[in-house]
């Protein structure tokens, strides 16, 4: 996790380097909030200036009004999500060295540090902090006191480290220059006019420029007002092709909302349309965005494996039903943490999905890269461009979802489960599974949502109104069968996540082999109701599951399809989404849920874009 901002300017030393690192971090807070910090480069060659505050970007906001910085000429901030060391001002990044001649700030884990830092200390280094970072400052230290500059230090230091991370440093000696590094970790480059810029996501500087170029694994980059270069730890030269940023930089804004978790729920019909659009060329087939896996290789496989975490994992148990109905495919979900330690059956004629927002999710790219060992193809669901699991992908599709800045993940899940059918429906006509007609209504019927999604959002009041007065619950269930079960977890995810408040998402089914032992007078438990319709509807199944919880003294809210006359038979409230196909239907049903989680951790005072302990990616194991 943490955030990661670089800037160096041409001009004469000015304020525009704070400036545009301060803003680069308020829009990377998302990746960690437990401290922040900056350094600047000015023309004094002794030290570089630097502030750090425990806390929210605000804290050290404050810092530098009340003690400012000189102008500078280049500055690098990050924003940290602790990994080690508790979240103090002493560990907070940049951490200095070579008396202040020398500023490094990381994101990541070095795991050999231990040995490192006792090497150092055997040199008499005295360290200010717990973190594992610091060891780099004094190892890049060493490195430019006997003489090397900051660019080949790096590429020294780097080629001694273990673990994942993503470096930048700077050097009071060299003010018009910043150095980067990665493994593991992601680091973005902002090509300027006269300046350039580094971040760890094109947020950092989007609203700077649009042209940005990727670093790949194991490489330095530096960068000058005027230039870019990139080389591997040897001193290679790599050449980097320069790609335009599609997101607009309004999007990464509130746009008015209350938070941007708000912002991104309404931003839902836009972003499965996003994900929809242009995807079927001339001929009916699927455009993937990048890569390719060879229509004889889907052709041969015989298991799709959907690795994924959290959220990204519940939008593949919803693909799983529809992949596996339209290709008769087997289909599994696996958390990708347990897939890549439980020695799992992966070969050449399985598929794995990596299926992943940000794109940089740790325990993802573990998996995806073991799945690789075995031979599988690979092809990435991913939002964020060229993040290390699109890179790393033998293909991918992009969800269009826009950046996604909230922790809690809302839109993006709308967008994995678009993509994700994207794909079945690809497979279901490659394979014969289903005939063209077949394949025409199922687009129809997706490109169908978007509409009906607004229909949810403008008429969500009273989900509002009913998290406003749930605020002072304890628990909260949530209850769904078939593609609603899925949608249950993610309800419950949502609410634990931004409200705190104790959450579970059962299988309708399973309640009585359990679950249904906690029901209690009072109890509030969400049920997802299936449509009526149709020969093979579970309707009437979990209409007696919600029968059991209320006879057992459960307040019960269903989420029903429009039209559905018994639903208010059985139910204290009944929250209605355009009828759509089963399948269809959690892009639907998933709304309210996000509503009224956001709705209560709002009215409980939280802070909903950035709940506790949590960050908005995960790049750590
Ligand atoms: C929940 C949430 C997380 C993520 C998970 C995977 O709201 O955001 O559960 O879904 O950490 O993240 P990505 O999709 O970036 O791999």
């Amino acid at each position: 996790m943490c955030g990661i901002v670089g800037y160096v300017g041409s001009g004469a030393p000015s304020a525009r380097p704070e400036g545009v690192v301060m803003a680069g971090l308020a829009r990377l807070e998302y990746r960690g909030y437990d401290s922040a910090g900056l350094a600047v480069v000015t023309e004094d060659p002794t030290h570089v200036d630097m502030a750090k505050k425990a806390g929210k970007l605000v804290n050290l906001g404050k810092e530098l009004a009340e003690h400012p910085l000189r102008p500078g000429t280049a500055a690098i901030g990050h924003t940290r999500w602790a990994t080690h060391g508790a979240p103090t001002d002493a560990n907070a990044h940049p951490h200095l060295a070579a008396d202040g001649r020398i500023a490094i700030i990381h994101n990541g884990i070095i795991e050999n540090y231990s040995p490192l830092r006792a090497e150092l200390r055997s040199e008499g280094v005295r360290f200010l902090s717990d973190t594992d970072t610091e060891v780099v400052g004094h190892m890049l230290a060493r490195e430019v006191l006997a003489g090397h500059d900051l660019v080949h230090a790096m590429r020294l230091v780097a080629a001694r480290l273990e673990g994942a991370f993503t470096l930048l440093a700077v050097d009071s000696h060299e003010p018009r220059v910043v150095v980067g590094a990665r493994r593991n970790s992601p680091l973005v480059v902002g090509l300027g006019e006269g300046e350039n810029f580094l971040g760890s996501d094109v947020v950092a500087f989007i609203e700077h420029t649009r042209t940005a170029l990727e670093l790949g694994q194991d490489e330095v980059v530096e960068i000058t007002p005027d230039g870019v270069s990139v080389s591997d730890y040897a001193g290679n030269p790599i050449e980097r092709e320069p790609y335009r940023i599609d997101w607009d930089s309004e999007a990464a804004q509130k746009g008015g909302f209350s938070t941007f978790m708000d912002k991104e729920i309404h931003d839902q019909p836009t972003a499965v349309a996003d994900t929809l659009r242009g995807r079927i060329d001339e001929h009916g087939k699927l455009k993937l965005d990048e890569g390719l896996i060879a229509d004889s290789v889907l052709n041969s496989i015989d298991k799709i494996v959907v690795i994924a975490c959290g959220t990204a994992a519940y939008a593949g148990l919803v693909a799983r039903y529809a992949i596996e109905h339209w290709t008769r495919i087997p289909v599994e979900v696996e958390l990708a943490h347990e897939f890549r330690y439980r020695d799992p059956v992966v070969n050449v004629r399985t598929l794995v999905v990596a299926l992943s927002q940000s794109g940089e999710t740790m325990d993802t790219i573990m998996a995806l890269r073991h799945a690789q060992q075995q031979g599988a193809p690979v092809i990435a669901i991913v939002n964020a461009q060229g993040s290390t699991i699109a890179r790393e992908s033998d293909a991918v599709l992009y969800t269009r979802a826009g950046p996604e800045i909230a922790v809690a993940s809302t839109k993006a899940f709308l967008a994995q489960i678009t993509a994700a059918y994207l794909l079945g429906i690809y497979l279901a006509e490659l394979r014969g599974n289903k005939f063209p007609d077949e394949i025409r209504t199922l687009l129809a019927q997706l490109d169908e949502m978007p509409g009906k999604i607004q229909r949810v959002l403008d008429s969500a009041e009273p989900v509002r109104e009913l998290a406003r007065s749930l605020v002072d619950e304890g628990s909260v269930l949530f209850l769904g069968r078939h593609v609603g079960y899925p949608v249950a977890l993610e309800g419950a995810l949502k609410l634990k996540e931004i409200a705190y408040i104790h959450a579970e998402g059962f299988a309708a089914g399973e309640l009585k082999h359990g679950p249904i032992a906690l029901i209690d007078e009072g109890q509030p438990v969400f049920i997802i109701l299936p449509s009526p319709r149709g020969r093979e509807s579970l309707h009437s199944k979990v209409i007696s599951n919600v029968q059991e919880v209320r006879a057992r003294g459960a307040r019960t809210f269903v989420i029903a399809e429009e039209g559905d006359t018994e639903a208010a038979e059985h139910a204290e409230q009944v929250f209605y989404v355009p009828a759509s196909p089963v399948l269809m239907s959690p892009l639907l049903t998933v709304v309210p849920l996000q509503i009224f989680a956001h709705e209560l951790a709002s009215a409980k005072g939280l802070d909903v874009d950035q709940p506790r302990n949590l960050a908005k990616s995960v790049t750590v194991e």
